[in-house]
Order: C-alpha cells, then sequence, then structure tokens
C-alpha cells in the first residue's frame, strides 16, 4: 500500500497514541500501526479490555515496537501515573476503531478505562474512526454523541458505507485506513519546504483602456491561492502577488494586491531574485492598450479602434535572471496540450509548467475544480479532477521533490 508522500511528511516523528476499541473492525488496527512505522512515527497501542478480545496485544506490540497498554488499574505503570504520562507524551491521539459504546463514554466523560482516562486527560487532538453495525450508527443516541464530540473538536473520520461484517448494508464500516492516515495527517504541516521563499502569482490583470473600462480574462485566482495555501502548510514563507480576485487570503500567507501587467511585473521582478520558487500562476494578459486615456472615453463613432501592444512576459523574465529561482509556469491551453507545454519550457527555460485544458467548463478557471498535467525535463504527471486545494497539496509535493533534485 503506498503512502502520499505529504502523509510522511507530516507524520514523520510524531507522537500517535493509538486507541483500538471493541469492535470486530479491530483487526484493521494492524495496519494502521504498520503505515504509522512507516511514516516514522512513533505509536503506543492502547487498547480496551474489550478490544483484546478482537485482536491479540502481542500483534501491536511486535508492530508497534512498544508494549501495549489496556489496564488503568496496573500497579507498575500507574506507578509513575502512567495514564497522566501517555496523554502528555501525545502529539495526537487516534481511536480506531472507536466502537458505540466508547464514543457514548467519551460524549459524557467517563474514564473508567485506560484509553477513556488518557482522552480525558490529552490536550492532543483526538481524531475517531467509528465502526459499528448500521443501526447502531444511524440510532439517534450515537449520532447526538458524535455531534457533541465534534462540538468539542474532535476529529471524526468516517465512517463509510458499504457492507458489514453483521451481513447489513449502510453507513458505519470503518473507512479505509489510508483515510484515516490522511485524516490523521491533515493536522500536522509537513516540512517538504521550511525556510524556502516562495512566491505565486494569481488571479487576472486588467489592462486599463480608460479611467473606467479595461480588459481582463475570467481567471478567478482559486488555484493560485490554493498552491499559496498548500506552500505555508509545506512550511514555506510564502509571498502571494494577486490580480483582483474575490478570493479570501490563506492564513499564514502575505499578499501583496496588483492590477496591470506592468504592476505585478513590478513587484515580481523585485521579489523574485530573493525567493527559492517562483509559481506563475496568475493569468497575466497578453496584450494591453497602448495607451490608456485618463478620462472616460466619450461614445461618439460609430466604431473604435484600440491598439495593443504586447505586455511584459514576466515569467520569461523571471525565469532569465542571472541566478533564476525554480520557476514553475502554467498553461492553459485549448488544443495540442503537451507540445505547447513542452515548447514552453524551453522557449521560456522553466523549470516546470502544469497544463490544464480550458476546454471543460467543469474544471479549471472559476471552478473548484482542475485537473492539470504536470511536465518537467523528461518527465511529466497527469493528475486527475480533484478539488484545487487537494491538486494544490500534490503539486506542491512535487515541487518540492523536483525543487531538491534540480
Ligand atoms: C463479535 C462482536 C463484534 C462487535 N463489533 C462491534 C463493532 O464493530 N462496533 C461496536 O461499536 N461494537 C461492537 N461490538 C460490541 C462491543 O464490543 C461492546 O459494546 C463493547 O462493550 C465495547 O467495548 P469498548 O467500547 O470498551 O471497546 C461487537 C461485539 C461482538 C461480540
Amino acid at each position: 500500500m503506498n503512502i502520499a508522500l505529504h502523509v510522511k511528511e507530516r507524520l514523520g516523528l510524531r507522537r500517535v497514541v493509538l486507541g483500538i476499541a471493541g469492535s470486530i473492525a479491530a483487526y484493521k488496527a494492524a495496519e494502521i500501526v504498520r503505515m504509522l512505522r512507516e511514516c516514522d512515527a512513533e505509536v503506543r497501542v492502547v487498547m480496551t479490555p474489550a478490544a483484546t478480545a478482537f485482536i491479540a496485544p502481542l500483534t501491536l506490540q511486535a508492530l508497534s515496537n512498544n508494549p501495549v497498554q489496556s489496564d488503568l488499574l496496573d500497579p507498575h505503570s500507574e506507578q509513575a501515573m502512567g495514564h497522566i504520562e501517555l496523554a502528555r507524551w501525545a502529539d495526537v491521539v487516534l481511536i480506531a476503531p472507536a466502537s458505540a459504546d466508547f464514543i457514548a463514554r467519551l460524549a459524557i466523560g467517563r474514564s473508567n478505562d485506560l484509553l477513556a482516562a488518557v482522552c480525558l486527560v490529552t490536550q492532543a487532538p483526538i481524531v475517531l474512526a467509528p465502526a459499528m453495525n448500521q443501526s447502531m450508527w444511524s440510532h439517534p443516541a450515537t449520532q447526538k454523541n458524535c455531534s457533541v464530540l465534534q462540538q468539542r473538536g474532535m476529529l471524526l473520520s468516517g465512517p463509510a458505507i458499504g457492507d458489514q461484517a453483521c451481513g447489513e448494508y449502510g453507513p458505519g464500516r470503518l473507512i479505509e485506513v489510508e483515510a484515516i492516515m490522511e485524516a490523521t495527517a491533515q493536522l500536522f504541516a509537513t516540512r517538504l519546504l521550511t525556510n524556502k521563499r516562495v512566491v505565486i502569482t494569481a488571479g487576472p490583470t486588467r489592462e486599463y483602456i480608460d479611467a473606467v473600462r479595461y480588459l481582463s480574462n475570467r481567471s478567478s485566482g482559486k488555484m493560485g491561492f490554493a498552491l499559496a495555501a498548500a506552500a505555508v502548510d509545506a512550511g514555506a514563507n510564502t509571498l502571494l502577488i494577486a490580480g483582483p480576485v474575490d478570493v479570501p487570503s490563506p492564513a499564514r500567507v502575505t499578499r501583496l494586491n496588483v492590477e496591470s501587467a506592468r504592476e505585478m511585473e513590478a513587484l515580481c521582478m523585485q521579489q523574485a531574485p530573493q525567493c527559492d520558487i517562483f509559481i506563475s500562476v496568475a493569468a497575466v494578459a497578453d496584450y494591453m492598450p497602448d495607451k490608456k486615456s485618463a478620462h472616460k472615453i466619450k461614445k461618439s463613432d460609430a466604431q473604435m479602434t484600440l491598439t495593443l501592444v504586447r505586455t511584459p512576459d514576466i515569467l520569461a523574465q523571471v525565469a532569465a535572471l542571472p541566478q533564476p529561482p525554480f520557476t514553475v509556469g502554467f498553461a492553459a491551453e485549448t488544443e495540442n496540450l503537451e507540445k505547447n507545454a513542452r515548447q514552453k519550457i524551453a522557449d521560456k527555460k522553466l523549470n516546470m509548467i502544469a497544463v490544464n485544458s480550458v476546454n471543460n467548463d467543469e474544471i479549471g478557471f472559476a471552478s473548484d475544480d482542475n485537473e492539470v498535467t504536470l511536465l518537467w525535463h523528461g518527465g511529466q504527471e497527469f493528475m486527475p479532477r480533484t478539488s484545487k486545494s487537494q491538486l494544490a497539496r500534490l503539486m506542491i509535493e512535487r515541487i518540492a521533490q523536483h525543487y531538491g533534485t534540480e
């Protein structure tokens, strides 16, 4: 089973208390321990007494490389207040599977077994992956308990809908272990771009004809903003140079607003020499009016002729710097996607380019989804349709990988 690089990055060296409750899905916890260890996380398994009837503690001890605990009233480990120590040690408490009964105990704040006591003491985030019969899951009592826990800030991963061990079909199956890993990993930032300076341009530009009219395009800025959020999440010091868009700034990103291609050029040429990675997502106008009228042009003749001149090629200028950053371009193409993209890499001396087709209204431009083909010297990868934020995370991962090798 392949673990996504960003999951490994986020979970590496984290201290995970894996709680296992008495569900038929308890055997799947063995795979979770194995995956956490593959991420280089440190794992301490705590089982409810009921869970030990479903999977042998010895299996989990061998996989986690740590003793497994299930007894709250164990004189040996409690000599040093074991449950408090465990709760303080954890960076995250992941309970997978979480039984209906355990969820009920958490909701009312019981501490009658070691795992419940750890949950009551810990300051670390708690992730719950419920697993139970579909009627148990749909019962108002369980639903109420889950919403109480969510209001308290606990994260629910799943359950999934599907065939159940009891022969029924419905919601209540333990969600796939990859999804549990993903949900847990989201609590931590990656360190792929720690201390790297990333500059990202986003949105359209406005090329003014007169005081009130301009030429622009349909770019929403969503892809560039999603990349900025993913870069920050990867530990980068991130600057977003944004054209006029209606998208909120991602947390911890420095944002500078511009309007025209020339303004964007000026800011980029000032910032790019000090950055490590430059990602040009902005849909910079290719042409601008040769002159801007200071006043609103009056309606007079039946026809009006505009003379347009080329705007500066910001990306090419950045890539041509004496010591260029790792430079990534975006290309929206309607035909010959790959051929045109390779041509751009060569012409502009880019390190990477992401191409998306703007033929399909459901992806690209104003949409929340996108799909791209990422191309670099000697390789390419198709990234199928997904949300822009998920795609951005994947792209930042690839950019970080290639940045490290070129
Ligand atoms: C064969 C078998 C399978 C069970 N599977 C589940 C389950 O998947 N989910 C659940 O919530 N309870 C399940 N139960 C019931 C729990 O084991 C029972 O409620 C137990 O008290 C839970 O203890 P714990 O929450 O302390 O782990 C199952 C019981 C049996 C006998």
